[in-house]
């Protein structure tokens, strides 16, 4: 079967065409993967402004779904179904890619699948590398999002924790922007923390012990926690004449270290729990080069297969939405028409 794939939850229209493989171990394969980033245009507010992004959305769907389609040399009637991301996000933007794919699926008379923004990350490490050795906890980590997942069957997602602030990819865009080193933060304090010394800052990374009374279910130990880091980091900048570029250097050096320290000892944590086969880490902070290089260092010194997506998959994109979409399909689940985009989807 061959589907199309729609992701506009946040700032990138996004379309691409999937196919299934017939082959258990390589479910699917990538037709086409169109991607328009808005960056350039947050870029000069520092952030992503809701407004300016839902209307991007409506300037570029036709056409990145036209691309999609054409790069994938695919017709409406070669497709099979149409998946969507139906939250979480921001619900202008959501409202744009839902309204297209309810549209095209009642004009085409396909069937309409919401995805949940989450799953597609997930599912980008096996759109990458094929089915990975189960139980498999997965840490999701992005700018919206910091959370970790046991599978133990394919296309079932166990929430094990979440972060009770910010997310990590939220903290490095805060750190950058507070640095004034520009929107989005992550890719440019990876740069810069391969020139500083991690050890030069002392910073706090924080471990709960407790349950969060607003998510009793979960034990909470594996949450995570980030404001206190970017507090501390404005605290040592405020307290100071203007860092040198070393001194910049050796801040995101060693902010970089805690975070991905926490990240990566907290999948850990939970795999040895659990007894899981396998690690992953996807979402866009998964393209950080810090993050990659130690999962794996860490991972093979304890004999655990670790699984990254390539940087094409980590951040946004609609292959991960149809791919996530293809698992509720194979598990017989489609949406009715009348779907709404919802900002806080649970998974
Ligand atoms: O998954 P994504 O594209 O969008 C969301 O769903 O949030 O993730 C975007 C986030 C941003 O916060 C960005 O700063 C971060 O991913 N990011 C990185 C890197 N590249 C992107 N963070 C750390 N290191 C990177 N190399
Ligand atoms: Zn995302």
């Amino acid at each position: 079967m061959r589907v199309l794939g729609i992701e506009t939850s946040c700032d990138e229209t996004s379309a691409s065409v999937v196919e299934t493989t017939g082959d258990d171990a390589r479910p699917w394969s990538i037709r086409s993967n169109v991607v328009a980033s808005q960056v350039p245009i947050h870029r000069e507010w520092g952030g992503v402004v809701p407004e300016l992004a839902s209307r991007q959305h409506l300037r570029d769907i036709c056409g990145v779904v036209d691309r999609a389609l054409l790069d994938a040399t695919t017709t409406w009637p070669d497709l099979g179904a149409i998946m969507v991301t139906q939250g979480p996000g921001l619900v202008g933007s959501l409202l744009v890619g839902l309204s297209f794919a309810k549209a095209a699926a009642s004009a085409s008379g396909l069937p309409l699948v919401g995805v949940h923004h989450l799953a597609g990350h997930i599912e980008s490490i096996v759109l990458e590398h094929g089915e990975v050795p189960l139980p498999s906890v997965v840490l999701v980590v992005s700018g919206g999002h910091t959370s970790l997942y046991l599978i133990e069957r394919p296309g079932e997602y166990q929430l094990l924790s979440r972060t009770r602030d910010d997310a990590a990819g939220e903290a490095y865009d805060k750190v950058a922007r507070l640095l004034g080193l520009g929107y989005p933060g992550g890719p440019v304090i990876d740069r810069l923390a391969k020139l500083g010394n991690d050890r030069a800052v002392s910073l706090p990374s924080t471990r709960l012990t407790h349950a969060d009374r607003n998510a009793p279910q979960l034990k909470g130990d594996l949450d995570f926690s980030f404001s206190g880091l970017k507090t501390a980091v404005l605290r040592y900048v405020k307290g100071r004449p203007p860092l040198s570029e070393s001194e910049v250097a050796d801040l995101c050096a060693s902010f970089q270290r805690v975070v991905v320290t926490t990240l990566i000892d907290r999948a850990f944590v939970a795999a040895r729990r659990y007894q899981a086969r396998s690690v992953g880490v996807a979402g866009g902070v998964s393209a950080n080069s810090r993050l990659r290089a130690d999962l794996k260092t860490y991972g093979d010194a304890r004999e655990m297969p670790t699984y990254v997506p390539s940087l094409k998959l980590s951040t946004d994109n609609a292959a991960m939405i149809a791919a996530a979409g293809l698992r509720k399909i194979a598990a017989g689940i489609t949406s009715p028409l009348d779907i709404n985009a919802d900002a806080a989807l649970a998974l």
